[in-house]
C-alpha cells in the first residue's frame, strides 16, 4: 500500500469532518490534466457516422515517471471521446486485441438490445463487433465500458472506459460553456492502487471492490487544469469500481449542477456538494474565481451515509483531492449560465403498466444472482413502469438500468431533491433507502437479447448483483435462453 513515489497520496484527513481546508499545495498537482481526444469519425453517403475502436494493452504514465501496464481503446488507457447528434445514425467497428473476451457497453444510451454491449455481446480475442443504431435521446454525457460477465471490474480497472457525448438542438443554442477541452472539460475520476513496481494492484478487493489510495483523473494522478475562461463546465464521470465521491471545492464555493446522467436539468441547481456513485455522471459549471487556485475535492460523507463501519477502508470519512483548477490572471469572459436549461417532462407514475420491486442485499437482487439464461421479467414496449428499489443491506449499493433513462418518483417517500429530479440511469441507494423510479420503454423489442439491471459497484455486478429483462411487443413470448455461462 505504501506509495512514496506517488505525486499524490490520498489523505486520510479531517477525521473530525471539519471543513477548514489548507490551500492546495502547488507542487503536488504538477501535471496538466490530459483531455481525451475526440474520436475520429467518417460520415458515409447515407449519413451514417462511423467510428472504430480497438481494445488493446499498453503502458501508461499514471504516476509521473512510472510505466503502468494498462488497457485502453486505441489509447494506452481510457479511450477517445465519442460524439454524435441526436437523430444521427452511428456505426462502430470494434476490434478486440486483448488476450481475453471483452464487450463494449454504451452506458446510458438507448440502443437495441443486441447492440447494447452487455454480457451477451462478447467480443472474442481477435474478433470484431459491429453494432449500429440511431441516436435518439436528449443531449447528455454518457460513457462506454466493458461488460463481460464476471470480469467487468478488472477490465474497467485496467483502463477501459471512455465518454460518449450526445448533442442536440438544445445544447446547440443554449449559452453554456461548450468548447471541448477549453471551457467544457471531460473529467473521468477513478481511484487506483499500485504495486511496488508500478503495476495496478488488483489484489485484495474489499467488499465494495477494488479501492485505490490514489485519485486518477483522465488517466493521471495529481492533475491540474489551467482555466482561461470565467466559467468552466466539468463533465464528471465517476469511473471508479466502488468508490463514492462527495464533490465540492476546497474553498466551499458554490457551483451549479446543470446535468445528470441522462441530460440537462430543467434549471441550474446551486450546490456546494454533490455525491457521485460509480457509473454516475454530473455536469457542473463553476466560476474560475479571483485568480487563486482551488481544489475540486471529495469531502467526508456525513455519518458515512449510513454505511456500516465494517466497510473498512471505504474512505467515506476521508478527503480526496481530485483536480486543482488554476485560473489565469486574465480570464476570457463567459456568458452567464442560462436560468432555464432543458424541458424535462415528468413521467406520470399513475400511468404505470407494471410495478416491480427490487431488494438489494448481499450480492443479490431479490435473493438471486445473475444467470445469463434467466429472464427476470419483460416490460411491454410503449409502456411506463414504476420500480421500487430498496437497499436492505448495511452496505452501499447503487442501481443502474440499461436501455432507459429513468426519473426518481420519490426517495423514502419524499420528492427527489432538485439535483436528482432530472434524467438518471444510475442512482445511489445508501443502506436503508427506498427509492421509486419511473421509466418508459420505447422503440426496441427483442425476444432473444436482454437488457441488464444491476448494482454499478463493479465487484457487486461481477459477483452476480445483476438481472436481465427483455422488452417485448404486447403478446410476444421470450425466446428460449441458451447462453453459455462463463465459469468464474
Ligand atoms: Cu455501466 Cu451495465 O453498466
Ligand atoms: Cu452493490
Amino acid at each position: 500500500m505504501g506509495l512514496a513515489a506517488a505525486p499524490f497520496v490520498v489523505t486520510a484527513a479531517c477525521a473530525s469532518g471539519g471543513s477548514e481546508s489548507a490551500a492546495p499545495a502547488r507542487g503536488k498537482f504538477a501535471r496538466r490534466l490530459p483531455i481525451p481526444p475526440l474520436a475520429a469519425s467518417t460520415v458515409d453517403d447515407s449519413g451514417v457516422r462511423h467510428f472504430t475502436l480497438t481494445a488493446r494493452a499498453g503502458t501508461s504514465e499514471i504516476l509521473p515517471g512510472r510505466g503502468t501496464p494498462t488497457w485502453g481503446y486505441g489509447e494506452s488507457m481510457l479511450g477517445p471521446t465519442l460524439r454524435a447528434r441526436r437523430g444521427e445514425a452511428v456505426a462502430f467497428a470494434i476490434d478486440n486485441e486483448l488476450p481475453e473476451p471483452t464487450s463494449v457497453h454504451w452506458h446510458g444510451m438507448h440502443v437495441p438490445a443486441r447492440c447494447d454491449g452487455g454480457p451477451h455481446q462478447s467480443i472474442e480475442p481477435g474478433a470484431r463487433w459491429e453494432p449500429s443504431w440511431t441516436v435518439n435521446q436528449p443531449a447528455a454525457t454518457l460513457w462506454y465500458h466493458p461488460h463481460p460477465h464476471g470480469s467487468t471490474e478488472k477490465h474497467v480497472y485496467r483502463g477501459l472506459a471512455g465518454l460518449f457525448l450526445v448533442d442536440d438542438d438544445t445544447t446547440d443554442t443554449l449559452d453554456l460553456p461548450k468548447t471541448y477541452g477549453l471551457d467544457d472539460i471531460p473529467l473521468i475520476i477513478q481511484d487506483r492502487r499500485f504495486t511496488a513496481d508500478g503495476a495496478l494492484d488488483e489484489s485484495d478487493p474489499t467488499d465494495v471492490g477494488l479501492l485505490g489510495d490514489t485519485i486518477v483523473t483522465n488517466g493521471i494522478a495529481g492533475a491540474h487544469l489551467p482555466v482561461s475562461t470565467g466559467l468552466i463546465r466539468l463533465r464528471v464521470l465517476n469511473g471508479s469500481s466502488g468508490r463514492l465521491y462527495n464533490l465540492g471545492f476546497s474553498d466551499e464555493r458554490e457551483f451549479h449542477l446543470i446535468a445528470t446522467d441522462g441530460g440537462l436539468l430543467g434549471e441550474p441547481v446551486p450546490l456546494r456538494r454533490i455525491q457521485v456513485s460509480p457509473g454516475e455522471r454530473i455536469e457542473l459549471v463553476v466560476a474560475a474565481g479571483d485568480g487563486r487556485a482551488v481544489m475540486l475535492r471529495s469531502h467526508p460523507i456525513e455519518g458515512r451515509g449510513g454505511v456500516d463501519r465494517d466497510a473498512a477502508g471505504y474512505g467515506l470519512e476521508d478527503t480526496f483531492d481530485v483536480l486543482e483548477l488554476r485560473p489565469d490572471r486574465e480570464l476570457l469572459p463567459s456568458r452567464p449560465i442560462p436560468p432555464t436549461l432543458a424541458a424535462v417532462p415528468r413521467l406520470d407514475p399513475a400511468t404505470a403498466a407494471a410495478e416491480r420491486s427490487f431488494e438489494l442485499r448481499w450480492f443479490m437482487i431479490n435473493g438471486a444472482r445473475m444467470d445469463m439464461n434467466r429472464i427476470d421479467f419483460a416490460p411491454v414496449v410503449g409502456t411506463t413502469e414504476v420500480w421500487t428499489v430498496r437497499n436492505v443491506d448495511n452496505w452501499p449499493h447503487n442501481f443502474h438500468v440499461h436501455d432507459v433513462q429513468f426519473q426518481i418518483v420519490d426517495l423514502d417517500g419524499s420528492p427527489p431533491p432538485p439535483a436528482l429530479a432530472g434524467w438518471k440511469d444510475t442512482v445511489y441507494t445508501p443502506p436503508g433507502t427506498e427509492i421509486r423510479l419511473a421509466m418508459r420503454f420505447t422503440d426496441y423489442t427483442d425476444a432473444t437479447y436482454p437488457y441488464m439491471f444491476h448494482c454499478h459497484l463493479l465487484l457487486h455486478e461481477d459477483r452476480g448483483m445483476m438481472g436481465q429483462f427483455l422488452v417485448l411487443e404486447p403478446g410476444q413470448r421470450p425466446a428460449p435462453m441458451t447462453m453459455a455461462m462463463p465459469s468464474d
